[in-house]
């Protein structure tokens, strides 16, 4: 039976070692607690870190930790002290962990932990490719493992992979940042369907894709040479009964838990008296400081909440072995100690801090204890505590206050949502909080909650797992066919059976591959040497049908003999003659559209025009990508108005907008060319829109080839420029 293959750096359990006995405890943070469900409802394995490294693992307990991770159908990765200091500590928390969180100043960029991290990613793909089987589907998490999609896709292209990110993608102005960002793109292409917590996650996900490895990006869907990728956002969600089962529970409870006894008592004392809770992980981007400051604020500006008040604040301790969070604990200790000094009096003490994990019943206890929730995070991929706090909130009382920095906060309008840095909004809020009508509150969480429990984390993993199983690949969705090595056999079996035959190629992306100077791509001696055993052949024509101007492609193919055909069918050389034009054409209509190209190159860097007799081509391959489209649309509209009353044609190619009669065209010149001939076999090759009148014009039984995946009217497709190369090899050697 085919299984999903969890894969994350930490295994939903964490192992220690008591008394040389092996200890297992649940870990923290949003993916595993939010994974573990899905997990354990399924037939699969998940494969991650234990939590302990090889050194610290004594040789007689090393199969007592296999044994604890198979118990929870997990398999663990061995990773020693190195990979941890360069992997965990280095690459993922120093340099991805601040970059990606916008705490640019932070970010460290070392060449040893990027290796760590490359070495580290291989070690997780080995453990994979060790467990895949026949018709799995791979879920690779978080950022800690964004090479490992590549890595895997590479060995098992027939595997459905996904992969989500559980924290925000920056904005292309960061990301880029990165020394690293090629690799790290495309490790994460390796995979079949990327997700992400909000749509601007995706969006700057796909900016990047586009600027970067200047890949055709098309609504949420990625081009590549082979294959397309999948991107979309999937807002995570909650194990929305667990929690609300828990809190129903604890408010029948007999046997109180010891801290939901010792908060019974103050509440008992000071009734009138309201809790805010704050919960996160010890980290830098969860603004724990901030939120201690805007709470003094708060207190100094609304002084009649003393000893009305208590911040309930848990931080968990987190990564500490970076130095970063090891000033953070400085400094969240140093300010409680200022602020309880400050303000508490005999009887009340504003701030409740405990730095410590604790176990869920007493996350329960906090979460239906506290009036108000208070989560200010600077940035958070998701945050799942705001999420489970309204779960618990099972009567619908209690205020959530959370930052709109917050991925969750896109799906919570209807808390009380502030900006984390302004201290003014955050006072206000808690004050509103604190005062907010019992009404108005089950009004606001009521919404919440619908939403919350229709949306659990089994729907957002389902929604995932679906959306996984309907990528396709994209040679299923193209109508032309690959050009195999059968397909090719049968062709070369009918080119050598031919008593006549003719070749059309075409020149840019067929024969060279796209550079960003146009007059940089002359053909190279292998292809001359190609082309002209090819043409030395009895009875073989090579034409080469080309949008460029006529004097480039007669200075490259001088003294090669074979047809040329220039700027879309406008001139022609015969073997051994002179260019001449294929028929009268008018040019006067230049004057009025160049004018308006040359706007367009002012208002668009990188672009620029090419001047040929009787077209004009304006280019934007260099040019920014989205302003590049944005504008050739816009050119395009502005140039079709004018061309209704002029016959001329506007055609779409390969980041070239080309501008002539519409009269003129490579179909219209390849069939010209061939007629009242009586060529048995026929052959066109093309990569852009120019190329399809040609492929639509030339007879049925032409052996029409598209260059790369997309929609065509050719019968068949080969991938890139070098397949071409092997094609005109095996004519060659014929
Ligand atoms: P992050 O993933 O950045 O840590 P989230 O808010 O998304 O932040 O997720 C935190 C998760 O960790 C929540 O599911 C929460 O229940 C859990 N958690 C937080 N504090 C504790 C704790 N003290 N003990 C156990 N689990 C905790
Ligand atoms: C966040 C990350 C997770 C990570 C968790 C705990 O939720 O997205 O990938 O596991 O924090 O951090 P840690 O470094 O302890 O694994």
């Amino acid at each position: 039976m085919s299984k999903t293959i969890i894969i994350s750096n930490r295994l939903p359990l964490q192992l220690k070692i008591e008394n040389n006995k092996i200890e297992a405890t649940p870990s923290v943070g949003g993916l595993a607690t939010g994974m573990k469900s899905v997990h354990r409802d399924g037939n699969g394995v998940w494969i991650g870190w234990t939590g302990l490294t090889e050194e610290e693992i004594p040789a007689d307990l090393v199969d007592d930790v296999v044994e604890a991770t198979i118990e929870e159908q997990c398999v663990p990765v061995s990773l020693n002290q190195d990979d941890i200091d360069g992997f965990y500590y280095g690459f993922s928390n120093r340099t991805i962990w601040p970059l990606f969180h916008y705490f640019i100043e932070y970010a460290e960029f070392e060449k040893e932990s990027w290796q760590s991290y490359k070495r580290v990613n291989e070690k997780y793909a080995e453990v994979v490719l060790d467990n895949i089987e026949e018709g799995d589907t791979v879920w690779v998490h978080d950022y800690q493992l964004m090479l490992l999609p590549a890595l895997i896709k590479k060995e098992r292209p027939d595997v459905q992979i996904g992969f989500f990110l559980h924290i925000p993608f920056p904005s292309y102005e960061v990301f880029r940042i990165l020394p690293w960002r090629e690799e790290i793109l495309k490790g994460l292409l390796g995979s079949d369907l990327i997700g992400f917590h909000t749509y601007d996650y995706q969006r700057h996900f796909l900016s990047s894709v586009s600027r970067i490895l200047r890949h055709e990006v098309s609504f949420n869907e990625i081009t590549l040479k082979d294959r397309m990728i999948t991107v979309n956002s999937f807002p995570m969600g909650i194990d929305y009964k667990k929690f609300a089962d828990a809190a129903e529970k604890h408010d029948t409870a007999k046997n109180q838990s010891e801290l939901q006894r010792r908060l019974d008592l103050h509440i008992d004392s000071t009734p009138d008296a309201k809790m805010i809770l704050s919960i996160d992980r010890l980290d830098y981007s969860k603004g724990i400081a901030n939120r201690i400051r805007a709470y003094e604020y708060f207190l100094e500006k609304y002084p009649q909440f003393k000893e009305k008040v208590r911040l309930v604040m848990l931080a968990v301790p987190s990564r500490s072995n970076v130095p970063q969070y090891q000033l953070l604990k400085k400094e969240v200790d140093e300010l409680v100690g200022r602020i309880n000094g400050k303000f508490a009096s005999v009887s009340w003490t504003p701030i409740w801090y405990f730095y410590r994990s604790m176990p869920f019943e007493n996350l329960i206890d906090l979460y239906t204890t506290c009036e108000v929730a208070l989560l200010t995070p600077i940035r958070d991929g998701m945050n799942l505590v705001a999420k489970e706090y309204i779960a618990t909130r099972t009567n619908k009382t209690g205020v959530l206050i959370l930052s709109e920095m917050a991925g969750a906060a896109q799906e919570m309008s209807e808390a009380v949502i502030i900006n984390p840095n302004n201290f003014e909004e955050i006072a206000d809020a808690l004050k509103l909080a604190i005062e907010m009508p019992e009404d108005e509150q089950i009004k606001r969480n009521k919404f919440l909650q619908k939403r919350l429990k229709r949306y659990n984390v089994e729907k957002w993993a389902e929604d995932f797992m679906h959306a996984l199983h309907e990528t396709t690949h994209k040679s299923d969705i193209v109508e032309a066919v690959r050009m195999q090595r059968e397909r090719e056999d049968q062709m070369l079996e009918d080119y050598k059976k031919a008593n006549k035959r003719i070749l059309f190629l075409d020149y840019d992306g067929t024969l060279r591959a796209f550079v960003n100077n146009p007059d940089d791509a002359s053909p190279d001696d292998e292809l001359i040497e190609l082309v002209r055993r090819i043409e030395s052949q009895e009875n073989t024509e090579v034409v080469i049908i080309s949008g460029r101007d006529r004097h480039t492609l007669g200075k490259w193919w001088q003294d090669v003999p074979i047809t040329l055909i220039a700027e879309h069918g406008v001139w022609k050389r015969p073997i051994g003659g002179e260019w001449a034009v294929t028929e009268a054409l008018k040019n006067d209509w230049m004057e009025t559209v160049k004018p308006i190209l040359e706007k367009f190159v002012d208002r668009t860097a990188g672009t620029f025009i090419e001047e040929k007799n009787y077209s004009l081509a304006w280019h934007y391959r260099n040019a920014d990508p989205d302003l590049g489209e944005k504008r050739a649309s816009e050119l395009s509209t502005v140039l079709k108005e004018l061309s209704a009353n002029n016959k001329l044609g506007v055609l779409d190619g390969n980041k070239v907008l080309e501008i002539k009669d519409s009269t003129i065209h490579k179909g219209k010149a390849a069939t010209k060319h061939i007629f009242d001939k009586n060529y048995d076999f026929k052959f066109a090759i093309g990569d852009d829109w120019t190329d399809e009148y040609m492929f639509q014009d030339l007879p049925e039984d032409t052996y029409s080839i598209k260059v790369g995946l997309q929609k065509t009217a050719a019968r068949f497709y080969v991938d890139d420029t070098d397949r071409v190369r092997d094609l005109l090899k095996r004519f060659a050697d014929n």
